[in-house]
């Protein structure tokens, strides 16, 4: 239970207000000088018809001993103005705080709020016949990160990559193919090759006007199940998924489920006929839609005047197909914002057939990876590809430990950690709504708010401990006096307390920032502490407790890197 929890529990008794009240009273205020917990008591003045400072006043006198009974390591409490101020007992919370971390270990941080139950995260789910792209990879690496987020809160994460493996494009690919194309060529390069020919195809198409309707023909033939059509998209799916498996063997990235838009065909009559029994569907220009008037959207179409069936049609079915395969608890789609309007509908249109796990669906959007402040388009072949990305981050990475750390063991593993790891730490250090502009030089410096900085920070601790011969042992830290007074400690101190509440919230806000941001401030606070506090002491008592602050670091540390989804180097 946190020090907040308990105060909460003391105050409640001595004012006679619920808990959970008094818990939501408590704040932590913005100068330390303030004390590290604050109780403002003008709600109370209210109920009880007296001044702030007096109520506050003769609280403080009922609380004191309260707290000393419950244990509560809380040193010093002041009144100003309305104002109760806590003062943690430093010592005591230090020798607390690393005690839990060091026996918690890599459950430190973790809770059960989730009570084992599934979250399907629809995540990365890229367009298979074009390039991975760096839209992708932002839902790729948040959607991943908050699956290890969600997991260390109870919850059973199920990672389903609903690719983009159906619809006109594939039409067009198979003219394009058949026009400009070779076997080889595919074989040799299949998404370089894919991404020409789709270029090709629209380079084209601005000329010449019977192009789209070939493309339109050929894809009726796909969906009509023509062998060659079939024979072709399947070659085209097979190929660009080998190519995607690369990249997400890379970034360490597993997936429950490959399901993509192609899976649901043949569950698609089903939607159209519930649609049709529940009353729902109605003739629009000859396409058949639901109408969502009522709630200031435009109808969400379902079937298209030549029968065709839509991306929405798809989702309604893989809704449908995941409550009944999963019982989900959540549903989140990790989704570009441009999406918004698509899944407002989709989940309405759930609701209106009367479906109440609709309300427990999520659409996570997210902002815009920007090139030079303008939007990255593939139809014009202006994409950064993120398997060169990766490479060149990796070769960056490498040309650095080349020269700084030439005699490091496994050069190349952790060349590749590292420079994934800046490519994805770039992403999640930024709220999830920004707009993000890629730059390779911002990722890659050491210095700054990085993944190789924080990386870095941790190979660095670890080191300390390695040449010390530091031993973890998980049993009650104790302090000496003077091992760990200066505030320099006491930041980190309340860093690593602060770490289950910041796993928490960045679940309920499904928010892999509030991790990275946090995790650049705890490294920070640790460089800090390390250029003022010598480890090292003459006193071998002190040096320990030293060392048992740091060994609590790097675990917080590397719990942190993992759950956004990185990899942590003992050295580099
Ligand atoms: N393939 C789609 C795109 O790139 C994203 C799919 C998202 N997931 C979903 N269930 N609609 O735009």
């Amino acid at each position: 239970m946190s020090y907040k929890h308990q105060i909460a529990g003391v105050i409640a008794h001595a004012a006679n207000m619920e808990e959970s009240e008094a818990l939501r009273l408590l704040e932590t205020p913005k100068d330390p000088k303030m004390g590290d917990i604050a109780f403002p008591c003008f709600q109370l003045a209210k109920t009880l018809r007296k001044a702030p400072p007096m109520i506050a006043a003769e609280l403080k006198e009922n609380i004191q001993p309260a707290l000393q009974e419950a244990g509560v390591p809380v040193g010093n409490i002041e009144v100003v103005g309305a104002y109760i101020n806590f003062y943690l007992d430093q010592q005591a919370v230090t020798s607390d705080v690393i005690s839990n971390v060091l026996t918690a270990g890599d459950a430190y941080g973790a809770t059960n709020i989730g009570h084992g139950g599934n979250v399907t995260i629809d995540l990365s789910s890229p367009n298979i016949a074009k390039p991975f792209s760096m839209g992708h990879l932002r839902s790729t690496v948040i959607g991943n990160a908050l699956a290890n987020i969600l997991e260390k809160l109870g919850y059973n994460p199920v990672r389903i990559n609903h690719l983009g493996d159906w619809g006109t494009q594939f039409g067009k690919l198979i003219v394009a193919y058949k026009k400009w194309g070779s076997e080889d060529a595919v074989r040799q390069a299949p998404i370089p090759e894919l991404l020409r020919l789709y270029v090709k195809f629209h380079d084209e198409a601005a000329n010449d006007k019977t192009l789209e309707d070939q493309g339109r023909e050929w894809f009726k033939k796909l969906e009509d199940g023509d062998a060659e059509a079939t024979a072709l998209w399947q070659w085209f799916r097979d190929e660009s998924l080998k190519e995607f498996n690369k990249t997400y063997e890379l970034m360490g990235i597993k997936f429950d489920s490959l399901h993509g838009e192609a899976f649901y065909n043949d569950k698609m009559d089903r939607v159209v006929n519930l649609l049709e029994e529940k009353g729902l569907l109605v003739e629009d220009e000859g396409a058949l839609v639901v109408k969502l008037d009522e709630y200031d959207m435009p109808p969400c179409l379902i079937k298209k005047s030549d029968g065709a069936t839509l991306y929405a049609t798809r989702d309604l079915a893989a809704a449908l197909y995941r409550h009944e395969n999963f019982d989900f608890a959540k549903a989140l789609y990790v989704v570009g914002g441009e999406q918004r309007l698509h899944f407002k509908q989709v989940f309405k249109v759930l609701e209106k057939m009367g479906y109440d796990f609709a309300q427990e669906m999520h659409h996570i959007p997210f902002g815009m990876m920007l090139k030079d402040g303008k939007k990255m388009s593939t139809r014009k072949g202006k994409v950064v590809l993120l398997d060169e990305v990766l490479q060149q981050a990796i070769d960056d990475v490498r040309n650095v430990i080349a020269e700084k750390n030439p005699n490091l063991e496994n050069q190349d593993e952790v060349a590749k950690a590292v420079g994934v790891g800046a490519v994805i730490f770039h992403d999640l250090k930024n709220f999830r709504l920004n707009d993000i502009n890629f730059s390779l030089e911002d990722m890659l410096t050491f210095e700054g708010e990085t993944g190789p900085y924080v990386q870095y920070t941790h190979a660095r601790a670890c080191s300390i401990l390695r040449k010390a011969g530091y031993e973890l042992t998980a049993e009650k830290v104790e302090l000496p006096s003077g091992a760990l007074e200066g505030a320099e400690s006491w930041a980190v101190v309340t860093m690593l307390l602060n770490f289950p509440n910041v796993v928490q919230r960045a679940g309920a806000d499904f928010d892999p920032s509030v991790i990275g941001k946090y995790v650049i401030d705890l490294a920070q606070a640790f460089n800090k502490f390390y250029a003022h506090v010598r480890v090292i002491d003459e006193d071998q008592a002190v040096t320990t407790a030293r060392l048992h602050l740091v060994a609590a670091t790097v675990q917080v540390l590397r719990t942190s890197l993992h759950l956004l989804g990185l990899q942590a180097p003992q050295a580099m």
